[in-house]
């Protein structure tokens, strides 16, 4: 039997063995918010019982925050889960990975004693690059949108999924070969220099030069380069436990968010299969993230968005890293109170199967505290959005108006600790979302959780 033959027949009895024991050991992490819903939290938690951990979507316009003791990491590209030393990461073909970053990100690592090598991190082949080039033409795009910007993060995601999508994208494989990779990211960036001079009147790029500086991204990556679908397929095959961490959030999805106030990729619990190269055969959890109220950076509809004291009071003055600041950009977020029309929505384009729920300490002190639960038009009242989240600017918020609590949840570990109003509070979403809720974070440390167990 050929070495094909043999690779099959090893599969092959690995999905026999999890057909017949239904194993299903991929858990998703999504958020169901337009990103910053604390997943960084719960991904740090699962992942202490992950062996891998995976990235499925977006680039470095993500942040993720996670505090670990003293030390407190932000990490855009790489797993949160890497954190934990018994986990072995993975970057899929749905991310795009801006190699200056993630080489930066790996070097921070490594400083702060966590291991990376490439017996402990798989870069997809599949995965496409962001090129100094595809920032420029984001900033330059978002620029001659003048009032009409998107507000992106400027970390050139979209035009890097451009170029993916109209097949002129450069891969993590055509790094491999050095000679032609040289090639053909000199021509990347004459391509869009053209684009910058001509229709932006933008200054054009030095492509010798970035070729160079890309060259030596090849070198590093190189031994990092590998089938990410394969590795974690046959881990999954044999019951090992996956993580797939998801960036942004539903109402940010390309497909199914506020288009096109979005970014560029797929955050939703499906990208996960796609940006992973996975079946749907092994998901067991889809665990959505939602924090305790609403937040967004960035342009875009938010019917149920705060301004003034409320607002001061939901973002935080920007002192502590878990206030309502971009971790990213900086920027300060755009607050409201939670919107579970919007939540309801995620359950259905994720198939969600449990609720984390975020940041529930900053309602303490509140009263009353608000939550969206329909939304008004013409005199018409819709519990569920007639058209996707798109067109949110016509719709006025209907709230109910729930009792706040003065007690200080922060040490609350089990669901008797938490005050009875803050109770209610979790009783009334799950009710309104039509999914449990699993976890409650009450404060900023790994320890400040309250895990409600199931039936
Ligand atoms: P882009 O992804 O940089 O193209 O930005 C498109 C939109 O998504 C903008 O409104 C950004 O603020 C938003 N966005 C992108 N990544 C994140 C994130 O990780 N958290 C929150 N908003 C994000």
């Amino acid at each position: 039997m050929g070495v094909k033959g043999a690779w099959q027949t090893a599969m092959h009895e690995l999905y026999f063995t999890i057909e017949t024991e239904r194993k299903m050991p991929l858990d998703v992490i999504v958020g169901t918010q337009w990103g910053d819903e604390g997943k960084g939290r719960v991904v740090d938690l699962l992942s202490a019982q992950a062996d891998f951990v995976a990235r499925y979507n977006g680039g470095d316009n993500a942040g993720h925050t996670v505090t670990v003791g003293d030390q407190t990491f932000r990490l855009h590209l790489l797993p949160s889960g890497l954190i934990h030393p018994h986990t072995t990461g993975a970057i899929g073909n749905g991310v795009v990975i801006n190699p200056a970053i993630l080489v930066r990100e790996m070097e921070t690592l490594q400083a702060a004693g966590i291991s990376i090598d490439p017996t402990r991190l798989r870069l997809s082949y599949a995965a496409h690059l962001i090129t100094p080039a595809h920032l420029a033409l984001d900033q330059a795009q978002e620029a001659a949108r003048g009032k009409g910007k998107l507000g992106t993060t400027l970390r050139g995601i979209g035009p890097a999924f451009t170029s993916k999508v109209s097949r002129q994208g450069l891969r993590l494989v055509d790094m491999l070969d050095r000679a032609a990779f040289a090639r053909s990211i000199q021509a990347h960036v004459k391509e869009i220099n053209r684009t910058l001079t001509g229709l932006f009147q933008a200054e054009p790029l030095e492509p010798q030069a970035v070729a160079e500086d890309f060259l030596g991204y090849a070198q590093l990556f190189a031994p990092y380069i590998g089938d990410v679908s394969a590795m974690l397929s046959e881990a999954l095959a044999r019951g090992r436990r996956v993580l797939a961490e998801g960036a942004q959030g539903t109402l940010l999805d390309l497909d199914h968010g506020t288009y096109p106030f979005v970014t560029s990729s797929n955050p939703t619990a499906p990208g996960a299969l796609v940006g992973l190269g996975l079946g749907f055969s092994f998901v067991e959890r889809v665990i959505g993230v939602t924090k305790a109220f609403q937040t967004r950076v960035g342009s875009g509809p938010f019917p149920t968005e705060l301004h003034g004291e409320l607002a001061n009071r939901l973002r935080g003055t920007g002192e502590n890293p878990w206030d309502e600041f971009g971790t990213t950009t900086g920027r300060p977020r755009r607050v409201g109170w939670l919107d579970l029309v919007l939540l309801r929505y995620a359950v259905r384009v994720n198939g969600l199967t449990e609720l984390a729920v975020t940041k529930l300490d900053i309602l303490s002190g509140m009263h009353p505290i608000r939550i969206c639960t329909a939304y008004r038009q013409e005199g018409r009242q819709w519990e569920d959005l007639p058209l996707g989240p798109g067109g949110l600017e016509a719709f006025e918020p209907v709230y109910e108006e729930l009792s706040g609590w003065d007690a200080d949840v922060s040490q609350s570990r089990q669901w008797e600790d938490l005050p009875a109003a803050a109770r209610a509070f979790i009783l009334r979403l799950e009710e309104l979302a039509g999914v449990p809720v699993r976890l409650v974070s009450v404060g900023p440390e790994r320890e400040q959780v309250v895990e409600i167990g199931g039936d």
